[in-house]
């Protein structure tokens, strides 16, 4: 029924159409055709809807297609699967799943809205519809175990070099997974890995980039950390773009790291820290302390002096829970 809809006020091409009309066309109430518009609107769909006129069409969804997203690759052989799914629980469930089941090395699984996002230390990731990013690679990387939280790291100086790419602004990482743009944070990060003994059998990075969603797309107290590529310039993004500018980047890093491990990488991400030299408050297995960070090393450790310590501690887990800005 809602397609109905979708065809009538397509059909009047961006003029208004009463809602009695509808109505009629639709063979339904005024108010059963309402209730239809709202579907619409939560689809992504703009309606305009105006006293005495009835509805009009503004603005589509932005919809990620599979063909648009690949068409839009350099690093097409690198990527083996593509997965689109309107609404999922977690694209990183769905990205195990099919590890388990033999699913290959370059396999991306891509969600349109996830009804239970993960993020970092059990949080929850906002998810909603037809505004952002969520996705999740799944990769079997030749190498130890130990290393597999360096793939963060990899990511997430892809996700920089994509972001500034097509927003035109600076971003800013976050150790050990989060980016920042205009001083608050627009996308995370959560790796997660499946060993057997020392031997990686595979790691899956989800990424989730708030990419056109609104202040109100932000529940409570969230909205004064959290932002969006939207918010931060004031223009929207078309996501497969955004999409196909971060994979290819991706392909890039992750080359890059199998062959010279972090060496590249590094200065890339520390050029773009956002706490080195900064006064930070670090929760790790061993408690809250304050000191200053220091940037990163090789291994994608944060190094960091606690106040009153000597030398510097390297931090391979931990929360940033406070930094000065
Ligand atoms: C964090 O900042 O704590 C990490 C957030 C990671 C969210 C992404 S969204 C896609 C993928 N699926 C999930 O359930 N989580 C990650």
């Amino acid at each position: 029924m809602g397609d109905l809809l979708l065809r009538i006020l397509e059909a009047h091409q961006g003029r208004f159409v009463s809602g009695e009309e509808i109505g009629r066309r639709m063979g339904t109430s005024r108010a059963a055709v309402w209730k239809q518009v709202r579907t619409l609107r939560r689809r992504g769909f703009g309606v305009e809807g105006a006293r005495g006129a009835g509805y009009r069409l503004l603005g589509r969804p932005d919809v990620i297609e599979e063909t648009d997203v690949l068409s839009r690759l350099s690093s097409r052989s690198f990527w083996k699967s593509f997965t689109f799914l309107p609404v999922t629980d977690s694209t990183n469930s769905r990205a195990a799943e099919g590890a388990e089941k033999g699913a290959p090395h370059g396999t991306i699984v891509c969600a349109d809205a996830q009804t239970g996002g993960r993020g970092r230390f059990d949080r929850r990731w906002e998810s909603p519809p037809g505004v952002n990013l969520y996705l999740s690679l799944l990769l079997r990387p030749p190498v130890e175990s130990r290393r597999a939280p360096q793939f963060t790291l990899v990511a997430a100086v892809a996700l920089a070099k994509a972001v500034e790419e097509v927003a035109k602004i600076p971003a800013r990482l976050k150790w050990p997974n989060d980016l920042y743009v205009a001083g608050k944070k627009a996308a995370g990060i959560l790796a997660e890995m499946s060993t057997d003994a020392d031997r990686l059998r595979h790691v899956v990075i989800g990424i989730g980039l708030n990419v056109n969603s609104e202040e109100s797309h932000f529940p409570g107290v969230l909205s004064r950390s959290a932002t969006s590529l939207r918010l931060a310039t004031g223009r929207t993004f078309r996501r497969a773009e955004v999409l196909a500018r971060f994979l290819d980047h991706f392909a890039e890093s992750y080359r890059d790291f199998l062959s010279g491990g972090m060496t590249v990488l590094l200065p890339e991400w520390n050029r773009r820290s956002l706490l080195a030299g900064k006064r930070v408050m670090v929760r790790c297995p061993d408690g809250e302390m304050w000191g200053t960070a220091k940037g990163m090393d090789e291994e994608g450790m944060l190094l960091f002096r606690a106040d009153g310590a000597k030398g510097e501690k390297r931090l391979h887990s931990g929360e940033i829970v406070q930094f000065e800005r």
